[in-house]
């Protein structure tokens, strides 16, 4: 047998293996076909036939480390050749030391973690503490969110992927977070639209009784849903009525947390603090699985006295802990936050302004970071959206082509409904990025011509 013979044969058995046993998320199963992927290096992925891609979604934006890292990978082999797993209840060195590390970031008042095994159960169990610290049941959840998978998660997740779960958790209201380029209050700036939103929030708290409600949930930036920047002074309101109205403020910062944006912590660009916040993915690159939620001690010290009724068999699995102290030390010893902060202005920023005047198909870009959105238009006078909300199937063509042109040119890239993300692993290069900008920029062609078969397409500026 031929190496090339040897290698189609491991891609059809890795095909074949899939498509009968695998059940795949999210997914119609006998409308997929699944890439089998040979390998990782940092910012890239192949496949069996030896293309390359380069990672624009860091996989579910959980790669910020990229793929195959050698400290991490090594950590983990270190932890397994020491003590591959031990129970939650007892003392371990590599959780405590994670929980110490992650503390020290998050500032004060924060005191504590409680380890989960991803975002939707450090959501999930947020929200416990939040209800039981306050007595009070209620969750306000913004439309345009996704918190998770898991029964009161997914009720707050204010997208789609609810609407097959209902009725879910009945304690859950939504509220319209900000979003100034389709403004849900007729905003006609990013002023107006955050103290609108403010109001609104304010509104929405009285009318469903301050009495009621234990906890306001916010992704800090808004993700999957449009990487949707709260506008200054939005946050520290939300902060200012949770306070006036005693409400848990909880900031989900699973895809947000632990450099994405430049920060350990996205709302530490907002001179805002949460009192609970819930972190995932970045925390060790989802080398193996982890979450949780970071405690403030006010809340903390309400479980003093009293046990807190939840657990997990892998909370804090010394694997997980092992590559998450490993993440600390390799943001620390490469500057992983300034060269995100350095990438995100100097390169992602100005090549994108640069769309809005080539691209008639391109909308708005908005980002910060190593986390940006491409919103894409029929028309940019309307602003109506290149696809329908939630379109599928040959509603969402011009969007499937616009993701396969861009794997044509050598990218993987993310895209959500009308939106395409640019989201790379924390470690790329500057090379690399520009290179994936630009098969980028060549792949937005597809979308400018959706765009222009549209005959209400006015205007390109
Ligand atoms: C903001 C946010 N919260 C929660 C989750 C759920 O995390 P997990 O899939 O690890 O349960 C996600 C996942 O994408 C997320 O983006």
């Amino acid at each position: 047998m031929t190496a090339h013979e040897a290698t189609s044969d491991a891609e059809a058995r890795v095909r074949a293996d899939d498509r009968a046993h695998v059940f795949h998320s999210w997914s119609a199963q006998a409308h997929i076909d699944p890439l089998p992927v040979a390998g990782g290096l940092g910012a890239e992925f192949w496949d069996y036939q030896g293309n390359r891609y380069l990672d624009f979604s860091s996989q579910l934006v959980n790669l910020n480390l990229g793929h195959q890292q050698p400290d991490l990978v090594a950590a983990i082999q270190e932890q397994a050749g020491k003590l591959a797993t031990i129970q939650p209840s007892v003392a371990n060195d590599v959780r405590g030391e994670l929980a110490r590390l992650i503390v020290g970031v998050a500032g004060e008042p924060f005191t504590k973690v409680f380890f989960t095994n991803g975002g939707a159960d450090a959501n999930e169990n947020a929200v416990r503490m939040a209800r039981l610290a306050t007595g009070k049941r209620k969750v306000l959840a913004a439309y345009r969110s996704y918190h998770g998978n898991t029964t009161t998660a997914m009720s707050m997740t204010g997208d789609p992927r609810r609407w097959a779960n209902e009725p879910g958790d009945p304690s859950v209201v939504h509220f319209f977070g900000p979003y100034a380029y389709r403004s849900a209050f007729h905003a006609s700036d990013e002023a107006e639209e955050g103290a609108r939103a403010l109001e609104h929030l304010e509104q929405t708290i009285i009318l469903e009784g301050a009495s009621t409600i234990g906890a306001i949930v916010l992704e800090t930036i808004v993700g999957t849903n449009g990487v949707l920047i709260p506008p200054p002074g939005y946050l520290a309101g939300v902060r200012a009525l949770c306070d006036k109205y005693n409400i848990v403020f909880i900031a989900d910062e699973v895809m947000v947390g632990f450099g994405r944006v430049g920060e350990w912590f996205a709302f530490q660009a907002h001179e805002v603090v949460p009192d609970l916040i819930t972190f995932a993915k970045g925390i060790n690159s989802g080398y193996v699985p982890l979450g949780g939620v970071v405690i403030s001690d006010r809340i903390a010290s309400t479980f003093d006295d009293r046990a807190f009724p939840g657990g997990l068999t892998y909370s804090g699995h010394p694997l997980a802990c092992a590559a998450g102290v490993a993440t600390f030390e390799v943001f620390e010893r490469d500057g992983i936050l300034a060269h995100v902060r350095d990438l995100g202005e100097r390169v992602v920023r100005p090549v994108l302004e640069g769309w809005l005047e080539t691209h008639p198909s391109v909308g708005e870009i908005r980002g910060t970071g190593l986390f940006w959105a491409v919103e894409l238009v029929r028309d940019r006078t309307t602003r109506e959206p290149l696809v329908p909300y939630n379109a599928s199937g040959a509603d969402a063509a011009p969007m499937t082509a616009l993701a396969a042109a861009a794997k044509r040119g050598g990218v993987w890239p993310f895209i959500h409904f009308n939106r395409m993300h640019v989201a790379p692993p924390l470690v790329i290069t500057e090379d690399e990025l520009r290179g994936g900008l630009d098969a980028l920029d060549t792949a937005l062609e597809v979308a400018d011509h959706a765009a222009l078969a549209n005959p209400g397409l006015r205007s390109k500026s």
